[in-house]
């Protein structure tokens, strides 16, 4: 694994926008994952500047997200598809139809399941996967004590999850309580996967997932038997590593 040590939040965005432009640059067909939340909303701030410049063009890039909430429409701001096109696809020259994301409004989990994990195969796989990381080492919704075996699937939000999203919606019972999210064994098929931390509250599980032992209990350490992964955090989210 590499690990690039940013000053702080605006350097770790340009250092991982950097990887991903790489990655375009390079292949300009290739299959971006793509990742929701706080963290890599930067990332795509700097992606959007450099397209604006001239110097990145995703005209041919095809993507995948994560993850996305059961049962939320395309119009719900805080479905994940709103928050892609909000941060991102408005802003830059990606086709629609190139840009994919689970179907939350699909209500047959399996059908849904089996189509998304069918759609990244048939892309030929993910070129470069962009993840965050919680506070309990989750990656896509992937919690601690799932299984690293699998694939696309439908997850039941726990309680917290629940709880702490419940400011975001007009009540509790609008709370999605389902999501579909990449399995870590769709993660670990992508052929790179960049992840980026930020902030002091990351310190202590960035050291428990890349230096701890790999185990259910804390997703991302799985990570650690990927053969081309690249950590961007800043030194906050860096700080425990000497311990
Ligand atoms: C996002 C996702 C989540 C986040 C994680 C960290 O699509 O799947 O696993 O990456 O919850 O979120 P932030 O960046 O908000 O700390």
């Amino acid at each position: 694994m590499r690990i690039y040590k940013a000053k702080d939040y605006a350097d770790m965005s340009r250092k991982a926008a950097n990887i991903v432009s790489a990655q375009v640059i390079m292949k300009p067909n290739c299959v971006l994952g793509l990742a929701t939340g706080s963290t890599p909303i930067g990332l795509y701030k700097q992606l959007v500047e450099w397209f604006r410049k001239g110097d990145l063009d995703f005209s041919e890039v095809m993507t995948v997200n994560l993850d996305e909430y059961k049962g939320l429409s395309r119009e719900n701001e805080q479905s994940y598809y709103y928050f892609m096109h909000q941060n991102l696809f408005d802003h830059v020259n990606i086709p629609v139809e190139n840009t994919h994301l689970p179907n939350g409004m699909e209500p047959d989990s399996e059908k849904e399941c089996r189509r998304y994990t069918e759609l990244i195969q048939s892309l030929g796989g993910v070129d470069l996967q962009l993840l965050g990381i919680g506070h309990n080492g989750h990656i896509g919704f992937n919690e601690p004590g799932e299984s690293f075996d699998k694939q696309v699937h439908c997850v039941n939000l726990t309680e917290s999850t629940i709880e702490a999203n419940k400011r975001f919606f007009a009540s509790a019972e609008d709370v999605p309580k389902q999501a579909y999210t990449m399995g870590i064994k769709t993660i670990m098929q992508a052929k790179k996967i960049l992840i980026v931390a930020s902030g002091e509250d990351k310190a202590e599980i960035v050291q428990k997932a890349f230096f701890g032992p790999i185990t259910p209990q804390v997703p991302a350490s799985v990570l650690q038997l990927h053969n081309d992964v690249t950590l961007v955090a800043d030194e906050a989210a860096l700080s425990k590593l000497s311990e």
